[in-house]
């Protein structure tokens, strides 16, 4: 149990503004990272708890070329779009600052700098896969190919996102260009290599020997990285034009690593939250060794997929430096499944935080509690409506809700809606009042120890044996047996009740509050709580009694299932590539047997029908000429059946059948696709059965 005062950075994993954020990372990094800064801030210690947005590297111009448009562009868009989302959640960071602002260019280039002056650096020229098409050297993330670990065949040259195994472009097993499609080439190019192996033995001491007490997860991934891999050098520089430009002459048209500079980010914004508060050199005492005492934290929270760079990487960086602090801890989580299946930007396979408020009004908290009953601590896990539900109903409305609301109800009933004056407590009155401190010790315990599952059910549990007292002491019958009893019995309970607010505010914020604002009482620190926790004064009015949870219904579920299950189909049915959607180069050349093998025939639509539950798919009947068949489109968001009668158009005859949505669809129609990926029907002034040759 913390006692003594100390000085914590916390900070969450920058997330890349190329894209909205879901569940799996509110999981992954952001709330069990909120959940510990509020407790922190809750028991006294001094925290600033940083964020903010990921803005270089190619995963900004991937989703730039996908979207039709600049980096720039994304990376302000989603940097808006994600930080909105996070005040949603009641993320409480002190800062969420921008990997694009100019104080971290210059951090990021000092950085660089000074390794490069120390002569820390290897400069290597290596040859590096290069588009023969496009023309440019490719970036990790350009690279596609089969993951040689478990065989993912769009496995990207950095990394493997179905098994998380971070990858070098050469170790792709058929690697392809994401630009053109084209087999990339090996080209020479010079880089600045930070060697690793030079780090390899403090890396050694700092983790396995200093930090035996890291979750068993990271540090086995720590020890396949040192002790089955060994370290080797690194290139902190990328031939790219978006990013931070390496601060050197003989440097152009090149960029630092991403991950050289992302991590230094949590500086940065760090700085700038000094610098907001008026105080500029006050960030350099959670940082700086020469400032920072021996209690103070660095602790990194992150998903499974950025141990190494954590672990590893950014220590190494910081050893190289010199002057800096090292993480404390980096209690990373593993994954977070969705109904099953990976979580999936790409595929769309995701419950994304906008989307997730606008089905679910105010219900922010019970996602929060939901997914921290289902923290993927050591194992990846899964979330799912019908757990979601069933924590909402079960827990949230069933135990908590209905506790709050008992006490409140006899309160008005028995006591006016007062505190009652309690008399002499009875035995089992103390008992559960002692029971308060003995929750807020045993759950801080396991915040501490990044076990915030376990927190959370023991303070559940403190709401349960809640419950059961009433039960057993049965008020309602005691009005008429044993009237006398009635203001302790309410008394213990109402002091319960005010002390479940700050246990549960680093979980659930808005309940806390509507909790404090029920029972009438200030706020109140955890630190309030392992001290005699009688937080309401007698004759004090309680509110009337409002309920802090609805049921959800099973409809509202099956809404939520059904969405899924309709935009797996559609992913299934999509013949949409994953990679950028508008190629800018021409795909490699076949052979004119390979064109010769394509029947390609004019066909006329016969009729046309919504598929049900569908936004994209239309069942169509097509005269080829040869015989009529049908065959299913993803044009319905394009145009109506109405309008596409008696249309004629250009079929692909010989595509293999495949069962969309229950149908077989016979061939496909072929669209021209615009850059915004606006849809056109090819037509053709021929008869049904004309072949295109
Ligand atoms: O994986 C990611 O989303 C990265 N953008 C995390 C960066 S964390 C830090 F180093 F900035
Ligand atoms: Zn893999």
């Amino acid at each position: 149990m913390t006692t003594s005062s100390k000085r914590y950075t916390v900070t969450a994993a920058l997330p890349y503004a190329n894209g909205p954020v879901h569940i799996g990372h509110l999981a992954g990094a952001y709330l069990p990272a909120d959940i510990y800064a509020r407790y922190l801030r809750s028991t006294n210690q001094e925290v600033v708890f940083i964020c903010g947005t990921d803005e270089h590297g190619v995963a900004i111009t991937i989703q730039a070329q996908k979207e039709s448009t600049t980096p720039q562009a994304i990376v302000d868009h989603y940097h808006k779009l994600i930080h909105q989302s996070f005040k949603d959640f009641n993320i409480s960071f002190d800062v969420f600052s921008r990997t694009s602002n100019e104080t971290h260019t210059k951090t990021a280039q000092e950085f660089f700098l000074k390794f490069h002056k120390d002569g820390k650096f290897k400069e290597i020229e290596t040859e590096q896969l290069f588009d023969p098409e496009a023309k440019q050297f490719l970036a990790d993330r350009y690279i596609v190919g089969t993951c040689p670990v478990c065989a993912f065949e769009k496995a990207y040259g950095d990394q493997c996102e179905n098994c998380g195994t971070s990858l070098n472009p050469t170790d792709l097993i058929n690697p392809k260009s994401a630009l053109s499609g084209a087999i990339p080439e090996l080209k020479k190019t010079k880089h600045w290599f930070l060697p690793l192996e030079d780090y390899q033995k403090d890396l050694e001491k700092y983790i396995l020997v200093d930090h035996p007490e890291w979750k068993t997860n990271v540090l086995g991934q720590c020890r396949s990285w040192l002790i089955n891999d060994g370290l080797h050098p690194r290139a902190m520089t990328r031939d790219l034009d978006w990013g931070i430009p390496v601060p050197l002459a003989d440097a152009k048209g090149k960029v630092l690593y991403v991950w050289f500079d992302a991590p230094l980010g949590y500086i940065t914004a760090t700085q700038e939250w000094a610098a907001q508060k008026g105080e500029p050199d006050s960030w350099k005492k959670f940082w700086l060794k020469d400032h920072a005492n021996e209690d103070t934290r660095l602790v990194c929270f992150i998903g499974k997929d950025n141990i190494v760079f954590h672990c590893i990487i950014f220590p190494a960086i910081l050893m190289g430096q010199g002057e800096y602090i090292l993480p404390w801890n980096v209690p990373a989580n593993e994954f977070l499944n969705l109904e099953g299946q990976k979580i999936s930007t790409s595929r769309n396979w995701a419950v994304w935080l906008h989307e997730f408020l606008i089905s679910f009004p105010g219900k922010g908290d019970i996602l929060r509690y939901a997914l921290t009953a289902t923290l993927p601590e050591n194992k990846d896990n899964d979330f799912t409506w019908k757990d979601f539900q069933s924590r909402n109903n079960n827990e949230l409305v069933a135990i908590l809700g209905n506790l709050i609301n008992r006490m409140t109800v006899l309160t008005h009933k028995y006591q006016n809606g007062l505190v009652p004056e309690p008399g002499t407590l009875h035995v089992e009155d103390e008992k559960l009042l002692a029971e308060i401190s003995i929750t807020a010790k045993a759950a801080g315990e396991a915040i501490e120890h990044f076990k915030f599952r376990e927190a959370l059910s023991i303070v559940m549990d403190l709401a349960r044996t809640g419950n059961k007292y009433l039960a057993d002491q049965e008020p309602w019958k005691k009005i008429n047996t044993d009237p006398d009893r009635i203001p302790a019995i309410l008394y213990t309970s109402l002091q319960l009740g005010a002390a479940l607010a700050p246990l549960l505010e680093p979980f659930m914020p808005d309940t806390a509050h509507k909790i404090n604002l029920q029972l009438g009482c200030g706020k109140h620190s955890w630190e309030d709580t392992l001290h005699n926790p009688r937080f309401l004064i007698s004759g004090h009015p309680i509110a009337p009694p409002v309920l802090l949870f609805d049921k959800i219904e099973d409809d509202i579920i099956q809404q939520q299932i059904d969405a899924l299950k309709h935009r797996k189909e559609e992913i299934e049915a999509s013949n949409l590539p994953t990679l950028p959607s508008f190629p800018t180069k021409s795909k490699p050349e076949i052979s004119f047997e390979d064109f010769q093998a394509i029947d390609i025939r004019v066909a006329q639509i016969l009729s046309a029908q919504k598929i049900p539950n569908s936004d994209k798919l239309l069942e169509l009947k097509i005269d080829t000429g040869l015989d009529h068949r049908t065959l299913v489109s993803g044009i319905s968001q394009y145009f109506s059946p109405e309008e596409i009668i008696g249309k004629k158009v250009v079929v692909l005859l010989n595509l293999k059948p495949r069962k969309i949505k229950g149908i077989m669809s016979q061939g496909m129609i072929l669209m021209a696709e615009g850059k915004s990926g606006e849809l056109n029907f090819v037509t053709a002034d021929a008869e049904p059965g004309s072949t295109i040759q």
